[in-house]
This record gives structure tokens, sequence and C-alpha cells, in this order.
């Protein structure tokens, strides 16, 4: 297909792509935090089936399936993500157990009770961290966990400056207490929350992140739609180092008791 027949909306998403397909992980997080989130998770055995939504290239996937055993399928509306996630499997060796698909986590391919995880990164937020909850719960088995990461406030006010970029960005964004209450509303026994370290956000997002936004606006340049995307970017590293006692990542490990 040539570029005068894709839609702005398509060439957005190309650009997304494009960004943030050199960078291991789309999110923050680490190696180290996504096996803290599993340590707490013990159901697992080689007939479960897991599920990572909103999985971009499959940074933590590979981290999980070199940990847990069972099968594991990646979901992501990027085709171009899926793509590198089949071949970082393919790379690791594991592709007998790790598979990437397109779909959305608004309407998933999978049956009713028939996961024992789901897995989510940095990802909830795009159909919400409630409606998230809410709407896989059917898809885990009585017993089964989900253990996903979201943005939380940190204390109960900030400075106008931070609470309007996140107001604008994501108003779900919400403390870590009444977050809990909504894993709880949502039908789940909270087993574990923390945390996720600055570094996550430091030496494993905004670092690559700066090499990637080299590589692409030397690509994209005199591109103004790249350019605009680019400079939104350092906009979040800024504001992070700015106001990081405000806001950050949490985990939240669950289980589905009925
Ligand atoms: C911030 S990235 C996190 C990626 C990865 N989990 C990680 O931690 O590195 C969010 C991901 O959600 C995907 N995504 C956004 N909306 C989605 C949807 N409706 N269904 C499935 N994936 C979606 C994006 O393509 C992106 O890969």
């Amino acid at each position: 297909m040539s570029n005068e027949n894709k839609t702005i909306h398509d060439f957005e998403l190309n650009l997304i792509c494009d960004f943030f397909s050199t960078m291991k992980r789309q999110g923050p997080g680490s190696p180290e935090v996504t096996l803290k989130a599993l340590s707490f998770i013990d159901n697992l055995t080689d007939k479960s089936l897991i599920a990572d939504l909103g999985c971009g290239t499959g940074g933590q996937t590979m981290v999980l399936a070199e940990h847990a055993p069972g099968k594991i399928t990646g979901l992501d509306f990027l085709p171009g993500f899926v793509d590198i996630f089949n071949r970082n499997a393919r790379q690791a060796a594991l592709q007998d157990r790790v598979k990437g698909i397109v779909g959305s986590m608004d309407n998933l391919p999978f049956q009713e009770g028939e996961l024992d995880l789901i897995w989510s990164e940095g990802a909830i937020y795009n159909i919400g961290f409630e409606r998230g909850l809410n709407e896989w719960r059917k898809y885990l088995k009585p017993g089964g966990y989900i253990a996903v990461s979201e943005s939380s406030w940190f204390t109960d006010e900030r400075p106008a400056e931070i609470n309007d970029y996140w107001m604008d960005a994501y108003p779900e964004i919400d403390t870590i207490p009444n977050q809990v209450a909504k894993v709880h509303g949502a039908g789940y026994l909270p087993v574990a929350t923390f945390v996720l370290p600055e570094n996550c956000w430091t030496e494993h997002y905004f670092i690559p992140k700066r090499a990637a936004q080299e590589v692409f606006l030397s690509k994209y340049a005199g591109n103004k739609i790249a350019e605009e995307f680019s400079a939104l970017q350092a906009d979040e590293e800024e504001l992070y180092g700015k106001y990081k006692r405000f806001y950050g990542y949490t985990f939240f490990i669950a289980k589905r008791v009925d």
C-alpha cells in the first residue's frame, strides 16, 4: 500500500510503531520487576494458558516465558509490534510456547474460564483500569491470577502542572488505596501491590527511548507530525524528573477466587 492510500490515523500508528519498535520495552518496567510480580503467582504448570495483553514487542513476555511454565499468547493491536514479538520468540527458541497475535484488549479471542494468568504491563490504561479488570475477569479460571501495572498517584494532592498533564492524558489515574479497592470491587482478592522502582523509568525506559528518538528523527527528518510526536516523548521524561515524588507505576497482583 502506498502512503497516499493511508489515512492519517494509519500513518500515526505506523509512526508510533516505528518510534518504539527498536526498544526492548514500550513502557516503564524491568526484568526484575516482572520476576517480582511473577513470584506472587503459584498456580502455573506446563498446561497453563497465559495471556499478555498489550504485549508490545514482548520484552516482558520473554522474561515471563523463561521463568514460568505454560503457553503464552501475546496480544497487541499493532501488527508491527506483533511481528517483532514473534521474531523475538523465535530468536529465544520460545516459539513453541509463545505466540503473538494481533487483536484488541476490548474484544479478546479467549474462551471464558480458560486462562490461568492474565498479564499486562503498562497497557491496561488503553481500555481503562476498572473496565479492564471487570471485563477480563471472566476469561480467568477460578483461582487464576491477574498481574497488571498501572500509573498511580503517590499523594492525595499534587502540583497543578502534573495534575493537569495527567487529567489530559489519563484521568483514570488514581491513588494506590483507591486502585486496590477497584481490584477488590471487580471480584478479585488483592494478593500483592508494589511500586515500580525509579530505574524502571530511567534505565529501562527513558534512556533507550532517547536512543530510539535519534534513529527516528534522522529517518523522519523534516516530517512535522514525527517531530511533534518526538517532542511529546521528551516532555514525558522532563515531567517525570520534576514530579516523580507524586506519581509512578504500580504492579497489582490479584486472584479470581470464585
Ligand atoms: C505502553 S505499551 C506497553 C507494551 C509492553 N507491555 C511493555 O510493557 O513494554 C502499551 C501497548 O498496548 C498496545 N495497545 C494499545 N491499545 C490496545 C488495544 N486496544 N488492544 C491491544 N493492545 C493495545 C500498544 O500497541 C502498546 O504495545
